[in-house]
């Protein structure tokens, strides 16, 4: 192989429509990626001449000929991040910058895309850490007001912030609504995922996910990602997290990178067996309202009132009662306790993971025989 042969790292537009048309194919396509230049050395994006990412803690690299590479310090870029964003890039169509968390992903997007005295617009229902955060960034003229997604955002939004399903009302956004809107548009798609929505392609600016949940999987790993077509506003979340500092690790990169080898076989199976327990949650006599967008791996269920739901949450006894989505392994947790009144005190918001379907039915069903 000559120099000649090695390709840009940028996603192909073109590649990622064919990935579109073969679902099936898109993460095979999206980890196979292209030759692509790293460290001086030719490198299947995400491979290096071995089975997996390569995982280069480095620091700093060498100049060639004396002067800076592709990569020269962590904070700008690193093998292993760039293997990673190669990969959630060609998922979601666009150019992927990772971050250490969902919230330094998003606190990003506002450093660098609001003004002072700006307002977000807010999807009602919407993760809360989003509402905590920018109610925290006030000092700094940021202002908040929460609407209902399945409309059309506030006349007087200058930053759209979208989330795909909410978590936890569960609730879908007009994304095409949005995209009329003169504002920008962000969508959080973590319990979407890629491979369900790709809000790229309807309009919205960037995408965020909290990689913590079913992109890496396994509840091991703390990570964010942006995604945007446009190569400008790329750079300027680029410059944003380089100046600031908001960086994710090789480890983080590597752990998030091995999550999406199998990211669908994980989410197909998670889902046939969260569909199949909504159901039958909604016909459970203890349970008065089911939230369940007809696909992901989340359910949103209310038991009468905070008491039944704490008693779910001690009863279980295969899920485990503890906070967080998307893992191999079911978690519920009553969403009272964090959200406040803005949710029902009964909500209990269940993460399905990859037991077995009937072994979780059974762990709900004596845990609501407790109401
Ligand atoms: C939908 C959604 N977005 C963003 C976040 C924040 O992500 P992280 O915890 O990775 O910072 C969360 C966390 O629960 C979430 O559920």
């Amino acid at each position: 192989m000559s120099r000649d042969d090695l390709v840009a790292v940028e996603p192909d537009p073109d590649n990622v429509t064919r990935c579109a048309s073969r679902p099936d194919s898109i993460i095979a396509r999206a980890l196979s990626g292209k030759l692509i230049e790293m460290n001086g050395m030719p490198v299947r994006a995400g491979y290096h001449r071995r089975v997996g990412a390569p995982l280069d803690r480095s620091a700093t690299w060498p100049y060639e000929d004396g002067e800076p590479g592709r990569f020269s310090y962590v904070r700008a870029d690193h093998p292993t991040g760039a293997a990673c964003e190669e990969a959630l890039g060609a998922l979601d169509g666009g150019h992927a910058l990772l971050y250490p968390s969902g919230m330094g992903a998003v606190t990003t997007v506002v450093l660098t895309m609001l003004r002072p005295g700006g307002t977000i617009a807010l999807a009602e229902g919407a993760y809360y850490g989003h509402r905590v955060l920018f109610d925290h960034l006030a000092p700094w003229g940021a202002n908040v007001v929460e609407f209902d997604q399945t409309g059309p955002p506030p006349a007087n939004a200058d930053l759209i912030f979208l989330e795909a399903p909410a978590n936890p009302l569960l609730t879908m956004p007009d994304l095409e609504a949005a995209a009329t809107h003169p504002a920008p548009v962000i969508c959080d798609a973590t319990v979407a995922t890629p491979l369900r929505l790709r809000p790229l392609e309807h309009g919205t600016d960037v995408v965020v996910h909290s990689a913590t949940k079913i992109l890496a999987g396994h509840d091991d790993v703390l990570a964010g990602v942006t995604v945007t077509r446009d190569p400008e506003l790329r750079d300027r979340l680029h410059l944003t997290r380089r100046l600031a500092g908001i960086v994710a690790s090789a480890d983080t990169a590597w752990l998030v990178h091995r999550g999406l080898e199998t990211l669908e076989t994980r989410l197909a199976r998670q889902e046939a067996t969260a569909s199949v327990l909504a159901e039958r949650l909604a016909a459970h006599p203890a349970v008065t309202t089911v939230r369940y967008p007809g696909f992901s791996f989340l359910i949103a269920f209310d038991v009468a009132d905070g008491e039944a739901a704490a008693r779910v949450e001690r009863a279980i006894r295969v899920i485990e009662n503890a906070t967080s989505l998307g893992g191999v392994r079911s978690k519920l947790e009553a969403r009272h306790r964090w959200e406040g009144d803005r949710i029902p005190t009964g909500l209990i918001r269940l993460s399905v993971g990859l037991e077995e379907q009937e072994t979780l039915w059974a762990d709900v069903e004596q845990a609501l025989a407790q109401v």
